[in-house]
């Protein structure tokens, strides 16, 4: 049986935006953000509250942030530890998400930490946020496969996932970062899950297109009964250059197969295509999502 109604978690302009080589600016993520929730999209991830450093193209968050913080939507934002939360919460955020890997190699790159160090980074920040009574979500990279190590097995990823719930947060997305998953790995990842305590209730998923799989990938987990699917508007955040950063599930794409299987997402495609569009305009590039060019070939 499939659900009659899915939560589209977009994000486009965190994790879109996040890898796009331009640095787009503050008014027109702004726009975008605004647009996307015109377009009915009710949880709408804005920006990262992380070192500015690492991640140049999402350092106007403090500038951002206010800009649409009226918008009758969810906005979560990343935050990997207790500086990222103070920033958040000075801006009145009410969602936040940490980020933890499934790989060693991944949790170095991208926290300069071991997989445990990370977690006890985060420990504070959820229960903080929790005291807050936010709603905390937990990312967990590279559930599938891993660009310096390969395959990822399952336990691996259980491990990190129920390490995430212990600490409190409120509902994980698995990420498949590199876009290796296939349906059956999709699927025997969410049994183990369930055999070890984590309720699908709980469970996101996080599909990346590059091998084109997303969309199965996408339907497996429906049908095992998850309602919390990521996609980026457009398939924001695709990078020409690295094979591991290929684009995420475009949301186009992901409305089109829900709508044709009669699930009700409250989104109009035809105002999502077209705020892809314009933000290809912004980027000079078209957008990646077959739904987006199908929808505008003249
Ligand atoms: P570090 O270098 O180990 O930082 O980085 P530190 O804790 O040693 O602190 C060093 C300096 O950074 C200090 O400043 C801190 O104050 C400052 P200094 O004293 O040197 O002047 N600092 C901060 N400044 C602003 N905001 C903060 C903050 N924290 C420390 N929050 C750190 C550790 C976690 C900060 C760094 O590694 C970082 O910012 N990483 C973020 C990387 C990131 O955002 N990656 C992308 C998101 S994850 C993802 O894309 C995958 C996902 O999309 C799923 C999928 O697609 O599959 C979720
Ligand atoms: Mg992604």
């Amino acid at each position: 049986d499939l659900p009659a109604r899915v939560t589209i978690h977009e994000v486009g302009a965190r994790d879109g935006l996040q890898n796009e080589k331009a640095t787009v600016p503050t008014a027109v993520k702004a726009e975008f953000i605004r647009r996307l929730a015109d377009a009915g999209l009710s949880t709408i991830e804005a920006t990262s509250f992380v070192h500015p450093k690492w991640v140049p193209q999402l350092a106007d968050a403090e500038q951002l942030f206010p800009l649409v913080s009226d918008l009758p939507v969810a906005l979560p934002v990343l935050v990997p530890n207790q500086r990222g939360l103070d920033r958040a919460l000075a801006l009145g955020a009410r969602r936040v998400a940490v980020f933890a890997s499934a790989t060693e190699s991944f949790a170095k790159a991208n926290l300069n930490r071991t997989v445990d160090e990370a977690l006890a980074m985060f420990e504070p920040v959820v229960r903080r946020a929790k005291d807050e009574r936010m709603r905390v979500r937990g990312y967990l990279s590279m559930c599938f496969g891993d660009p310096w190590e390969g395959p990822v097995p399952v336990h691996q990823v259980v491990r990190v996932s129920k390490a995430l719930m212990d600490l409190g947060c409120d509902e994980l997305s698995l990420g498949d970062t590199i876009g290796v998953a296939t349906p059956g790995h999709v699927l025997d990842l969410l049994s183990e899950l369930n055999e070890e305590g984590v309720p699908t209730s709980a469970i996101g998923v996080h599909f990346h297109d590059t091998y084109g799989q997303a969309l199965a990938n996408t339907l497996a987990a429906l049908q095992h009964g998850v309602t919390t699917i990521d996609a980026s508007a457009g398939g924001l955040g695709g990078c020409p250059f690295a094979k591991s950063a290929t684009g995420n599930l475009a949301t186009e794409d992901l409305v089109w197969m829900l709508q044709g299987l009669g699930i009700h997402t409250g989104v109009d495609l035809g105002r999502l295509t077209a705020t892809s569009v314009w933000m290809a305009d912004q980027l000079g590039r078209p957008s990646p999502s077959r739904t987006v060019r199908a929808l505008t070939h003249k």
